[in-house]
């Protein structure tokens, strides 16, 4: 299992899944435009952590995870460069939200249902395995989360062995991978974060996460 992590962000959501990573014995390097935003957290890593640009970042990784502003994720990936990107399993967490406020607790969004952000990002970037992970719950709850049984993380992607990775990694970080398919499964998957999220929009709290059941 490859064990350099490179990191494409600096915000909540990036900080949080390399504190887990580092937890879970990995090596990490967060990418960002402005590596002062880092500094706070590279100083309480105690040196497990390093920080440098985005193509930085992607160049150290041997798994990437694009943890970006969703309509950043294409700049961003641009500034990574794409050799840096080339035949790497890309961890997807962004979500497709627009900067205008909720409506009634619902997030509104830059895409449609027919169409998903991932779907963007794989055709800007074929040779690149990018994997939906860790869009559909609240960064407070993606380490090894607090609940009566594993929650579900509804994963999709194109390439078979990228999605393995990922379901590894998902299960040391505390949850049941379940695999919804192609790229396009995004569509599907992206919205659950409105979902997520309205509970809490509407004041009844965060602390809640998706469970699959089946028979
Ligand atoms: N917050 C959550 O609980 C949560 C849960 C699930 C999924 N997500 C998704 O995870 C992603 C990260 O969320 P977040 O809350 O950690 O942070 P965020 O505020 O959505 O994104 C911050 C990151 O986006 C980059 N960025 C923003 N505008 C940019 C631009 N114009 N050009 C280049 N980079 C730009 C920033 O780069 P610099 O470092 O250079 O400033 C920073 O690293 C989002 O897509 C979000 O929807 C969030």
């Amino acid at each position: 299992m490859s064990k350099k992590i490179g990191i494409l962000g600096s915000g909540g959501v990036a900080q949080t899944l390399a504190g887990g990573f580092i937890k879970h014995g990995y090596e990490v390097k967060l990418g960002t435009r402005d590596t002062g935003k880092l500094a706070d957290f590279l100083g309480e890593s105690g040196g497990k952590a390093s920080a440098g640009t985005f193509a930085d970042a992607s160049a150290f990784g041997e798994i990437l995870v694009l943890a970006v502003k969703g309509n950043a994720a294409l700049d961003v990936l641009k500034l990574a460069g794409e050799s840096n990107l080339k035949n790497k399993t890309v961890i997807d967490p962004t979500n497709p939200i627009a900067d205008a406020p909720p409506q009634d607790g619902v997030l509104k969004c830059i895409r449609q249902i027919k169409h998903s952000l991932m779907e963007d990002l794989q055709a800007a970037y074929p040779s690149a395995n990018f994997v939906k992970a860790f869009s559909m719950i609240g960064g407070a709850h993606m380490v090894n989360p607090q609940f009566a049984s594993a929650p579900t993380m509804f994963i999709c992607g194109n390439n078979a062995a990228a999605k393995n990775d990922v379901s590894e990694i998902l299960k040391k970080f505390g949850f049941e991978p379940e695999d919804m398919g192609t790229a396009a499964a995004a569509r599907a998957i992206e919205p659950l974060c409105m979902l997520w999220c309205i509970p809490g929009l509407t004041g009844q709290g965060w602390n809640h996460a998706f469970k699959l059941l089946k028979k």
